[in-house]
């Protein structure tokens, strides 16, 4: 067997609905050829931007959609961060972002979760010990790269405290809706009625990443400048993608292509489990997500390097990725969606032995 990945977030390949995109391109093209095929408004294809703003109970000019929701956090991020400004993640969070709000100057600020996700008393601490924050950007859902939910009593919270600081938060979603086991929690934009919260999320985990096509529901004026971003950066969206997912979407796919996936990922999420239960050693600990892609392994001293990892035939992302200011040297994601079950099984029993004992840093092993 090759090198297993449990580095890769990204879905195993049977989860893309490649005939059915294929006919939706088709139609999708024979039904509106001329405005598909076109340029056209910034903020996305009308039908898809109905859609979405329908699900989500919003005027559709408050949605825009973006070429993936990983380059509308870039417009976002341009729109509200000047150099210097404080910007607060949770630690650990997307590596990505970090490295967005990097480039653009920001002060990122930390702060710690528990298995319950963001700890609302360190917000307030943070709020209370600086100028006023950019915006707070959380993955509430089956965090990358945790794999932890925010519990709905410390969503509420969330949400007060947001109102009372008037606090802008981005609540980025794209795992959301793949849920393996236990009830949806509300999102903190339904909660709080999106005022101070702002919702992204993405096709990329519920029809396919290569379509690109993730969206922002904002306040309007936002919603505004944010279009304006667009047509300077792309001049017109990729209608093509945008119109193949909405007649995916109107064909009803939706929901029973959700219902496949989390089949196929379920059990890619259970032979995870299973395996680190079987074989990690005694003082490893590490999350256990009902929903999403990742799993996060905490260790009691160093974790192995993936150089050493890869020797050994299986690789992971670094805890120290996720984090800005150290941290995470003792931690890994491990990413189950890319992979097969006995695949799994086979790069949890490569990974185990590294595991065992090693209290020396990891530079020195
Ligand atoms: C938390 C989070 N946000 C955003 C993205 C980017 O998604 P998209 O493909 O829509 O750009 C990812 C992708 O892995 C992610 O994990």
């Amino acid at each position: 067997m090759d090198v297993v990945s449990f580095a890769r977030g990204i879905p195993a390949p049977e989860c893309l609905p490649v005939e059915e995109l294929a006919d939706c391109a088709k139609a999708a093209i024979e039904r509106d050829g001329k405005a598909v095929l076109s340029y056209g408004p910034g903020g996305g294809y009308g039908p898809l931007r109905e859609w979405i703003a329908a699900r989500h109970g919003v005027e559709p000019g408050r949605v825009v959609v973006t070429s993936g929701s990983l380059q509308g956090f870039v417009f976002l991020a341009e729109q509200l961060v000047q150099p210097g400004a404080r910007v607060l993640v949770e630690a650990p969070t997307y590596d990505r972002p970090l490295k967005i709000l990097g480039r653009l100057g920001a002060e990122i600020v930390g702060l710690p979760m528990d298995d319950d996700g963001l700890e609302p008393d360190a917000l307030e601490q943070a709020l209370a010990s600086g100028p006023k924050p950019a915006f707070l950007y959380t993955i509430a859902t089956f965090q990358n790269p945790s794999g932890r939910t925010l519990s709905e009593e410390r969503r509420r919270r969330l949400v007060e405290i947001a109102r009372e600081h008037e606090l802008f938060v981005l609540e980025d979603d794209p795992y959301g809706l793949v849920r393996y086991e236990g009830d949806p929690l509300p999102t903190l934009f339904e909660l709080e009625g999106g005022v101070n919260v702002t919702y992204a999320s993405s096709f990329s985990k519920t029809v396919a990443p290569g379509v690109r096509v993730g969206y922002f529901v904002l306040p309007t004026p936002l919603a505004k400048q944010i279009e304006a971003l667009a047509v300077s950066t792309y001049i017109s969206p990729p209608f093509m993608t945008q119109a193949t997912v909405h007649e995916f979407l109107r064909r009803g796919n939706f929901e029973p292509n959700l219902e496949r996936i989390r089949g196929l990922l379920g059990a890619r999420r259970d032979a995870m489990l299973d395996a680190l239960e079987q074989q990690l050693p005694d003082g490893a600990t590490w999350s256990r997500p009902e929903g999403g892609y990742f799993v996060w392994v905490d260790l009691p001293h160093d974790a192995p390097t993936v150089a050493r990892a890869e020797a050994a035939g299986v690789t992971f992302v670094a805890g120290q990725d996720f984090f800005s200011d150290g941290g995470g040297a003792q931690s890994m994601r491990l990413a189950f969606s890319f992979v097969s079950p006995d695949e799994i099984a086979e790069g949890v029993a490569r990974l185990a032995p590294l595991l065992v004992g090693a209290s020396a840093p990891a530079s020195a092993l």
